[in-house]
């Protein structure tokens, strides 16, 4: 019941804050919150993680996007922790849900990471690689963080093909065996995109638009 609490307490501090960035927030705002903290608790009843945790860390996971776009989660620390802090949240639990939302950083994540970490990082990781992401939700996040997309495309690359080869793209058997043909198809996509812009006609029709 306490923790039901705490983030009712956080949704009502947060909700307000993304409404009022809506416009700028086109990729990483409420509707990415939403979806993440749902996928995230999904996972998190698979595999015995603490719920609690889970869903403050899905809620707070992005702050950092607040306070400068394109931003990594490090920046968000100190607006996390006054949220966090303000719903009701202790110190102890405060600095486990920082911890979990570090170790998923899709830069550093490796095997060795908490069942809290893993429901967050499957469900944050699952959001990049949906199939509507090319149609709907890439030129938002070019818009959102004044992207240039070569450097986009190998970022993506960059990131996500090592944590395939891993076997760590996905954590839970749930979420391997259900969305690894759209991670790898995703990937192929952006070497797809990366091969596109160094074709020469290709790169005339993009300096064009
Ligand atoms: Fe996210």
């Amino acid at each position: 019941m306490k923790g039901i609490s705490k983030i009712t307490q956080l949704l009502a501090q947060l909700k307000p804050l993304y409404k009022k960035h809506d416009k700028s927030l086109l990729f990483h705002g409420w509707h990415h919150i939403v979806f993440v903290r749902k996928k995230a608790l999904k996972f998190a009843s698979l595999i015995d993680a603490d719920k609690l945790i889970v869903e403050a860390a899905a809620l707070t996971h992005d702050l950092n996007h607040i306070i400068k776009s394109g931003s990594n989660p490090e920046i968000g620390m100190t607006l996390r922790k006054e949220f966090l802090s303000k719903a009701g949240f202790a110190n102890e639990e405060i600095n486990k849900i920082e911890h979990v939302i570090m170790e998923a950083d899709i830069r550093i994540r490796n095997e060795k990471i908490t069942p809290e970490g893993m429901a967050l990082s499957d469900a944050d990781t699952l959001f990049k690689c949906l199939p509507i992401m090319p149609i709907f939700f890439t030129s938002k996040y070019i818009a959102e963080n004044k992207a240039d997309i070569y450097k986009l495309a190998r970022k993506i690359i960059s990131e996500q093909e090592p944590l395939i080869k891993k076997g760590i793209y996905f954590y839970t058997d749930y979420a391997k065996k259900k969305y690894s043909d759209w991670a790898k198809c995703n990937l192929q996509l952006w070497k797809n995109v990366i091969d596109a812009l160094e074709d020469d006609e290709i790169k005339e029709v993009m300096k064009s638009i």
